[in-house]
């Protein structure tokens, strides 16, 4: 209904220039918050560099064909180990996209017999998993392990009479709201319970944990997650993902994946790129210090200026507002055009009515000034908000 008008400004904006804090939006230099590249490797001099001898080397079409048939390498099997080694699991497989990678996966992973038990707030790659799935599946809500027990309960009778498993499928980090799965605790469950744990730990990988393997490794339970995924797309600022898990697990996958077996396997610049980047993400921690530097200044600055931020505890930060979806569009208006600042609004039906959430994602490039001029400039569109001066009856029509 609203495309015509959004189109351009609010959806399908372009962002130009080097990947930096600061791009150029419609000619102008804007403080970018809405991009996922974490550790600031997206403009990397060595990530570049390798970028260039990769596609010097041997251009996009190698390898040509899906893995199995002839599109394996040396670099292909070189990424798997060595992401196989960061992640103390004993194998890998690569996925040409998260996205794709996932729904392919809990395809592969369950069959009738199977009951899949997962959190509510799942990212649309598992939601739409589950639509592949041609056994039960139960919901807990979002975070909730008393309802994950009472789940767990139903799927075990379940599956006591069909002779099929369970797999429990949540997030390491919770990419709107940035808070975490409670994995630790689910873990604990394998005490009275007979399940697997598969994580997707997009938002977590290379950012949360002592060395940056994510959500698991800072809560301290790596052992206890079966199955793991992480993509490049975020982190690394690159494209594909993979899957992390015991040996039978990822062998399994590799002859079973629809997704992998009947699509072409990963252009080798971008596996010489991942290997690159996997590199400067285990040997640079300074990179991850800065993220968590600016989160911490954005997060802390946000709350002590009386900011609603929910209960994230990963960089993904988000700032919960009251207001109209046409107050919204006036108020990103505003904040773009006058203060150059470039950030994401999030409203219904991600959010409840009445609810605007402005989703900031700080980065290890960005500064301590970029932080401070964004908490002010927050505050003076909230006051405006609170005012009522965004007040219009309909969506702002962004070019006019
Ligand atoms: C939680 C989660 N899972 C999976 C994906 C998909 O990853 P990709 O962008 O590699 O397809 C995303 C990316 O938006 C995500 O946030």
């Amino acid at each position: 209904m609203h495309a015509k008008d959004a189109h351009g400004y609010f959806t399908f904006p372009k962002l130009e220039g080097e990947i930096s804090n600061k791009m150029i939006f419609r000619g102008k230099e804007k403080l970018v918050w809405s991009l996922n590249n974490y550790l600031g490797l997206a403009n990397h001099p060595e990530v570049r560099k390798a970028d260039t001898d990769g596609a010097i080397e041997y251009g996009f079409a190698l390898p040509m064909g899906a893995r199995m048939m002839s599109g394996n390498s040396n670099p292909h099997e070189q990424l798997e180990a060595e992401l196989s080694k960061f992640m103390s699991k004993e194998d890998t497989i690569l996925l040409n996209f998260g996205y794709q990678g996932m729904v392919s996966a809990i395809d592969a992973l369950v069959d009738r017999h199977d009951v899949i038990v997962y959190d509510s707030e799942a990212h649309a790659c598992i939601i739409d998993g589950l639509r592949l799935h041609m056994g039960k599946r139960f919901v807990y809500p979002h975070n909730d392990i008393d309802n994950l027990q009472k789940q767990l309960e139903r799927a075990t009778k379940l599956v006591e009479q069909s002779g099929g498993g369970i797999l429990v499928i949540t997030e390491g980090v919770f990419g709107m709201s940035g808070d975490q799965g409670k994995l630790k605790e689910i873990v604990e469950l394998k005490k009275k319970f007979n399940f697997r744990l598969f994580v997707d730990d997009a938002h977590g990988f290379g950012t949360m944990g002592k060395t940056g393997a994510g959500t698991a490794e800072h809560q301290g339970c790596q052992d206890g997650i079966d199955i793991y995924f992480g993509t490049f797309a975020k982190s690394m600022a690159l494209i594909g993902a993979f899957i992390s898990s015991e040996e039978q697990v990822v062998e399994y996958l590799r002859y079973n994946m629809r997704s992998q077996i009947f699509a072409k396997s990963l252009p080798m610049p971008l596996v010489i790129g991942a290997l690159k980047r996997l590199e400067l993400l285990r040997t640079r921690p300074e990179l991850k210090d800065n993220l968590w530097k600016i989160t911490n200044a954005l997060q802390s600055g946000l709350k002590e200026a009386g900011f609603e931020i929910g209960k994230t505890d990963s960089p993904v930060t988000p700032v919960y507002l009251n207001g109209t979806i046409p107050e919204a569009t006036n108020l990103i208006l505003d904040l773009r055009e006058n203060y150059d600042i470039f950030c994401s609004m999030v409203v219904y039906p991600v959010v409840p009515k009445g609810v605007i959430m402005l989703r900031l994602i700080p980065t290890a490039v960005h500064t301590l000034e970029d932080v401070n001029y964004t908490i002010k400039a927050f505050k003076v569109i909230q006051e405006n908000l609170k005012a009522g001066k965004y007040n219009v009856d309909k969506i702002v029509t962004s070019i006019s």
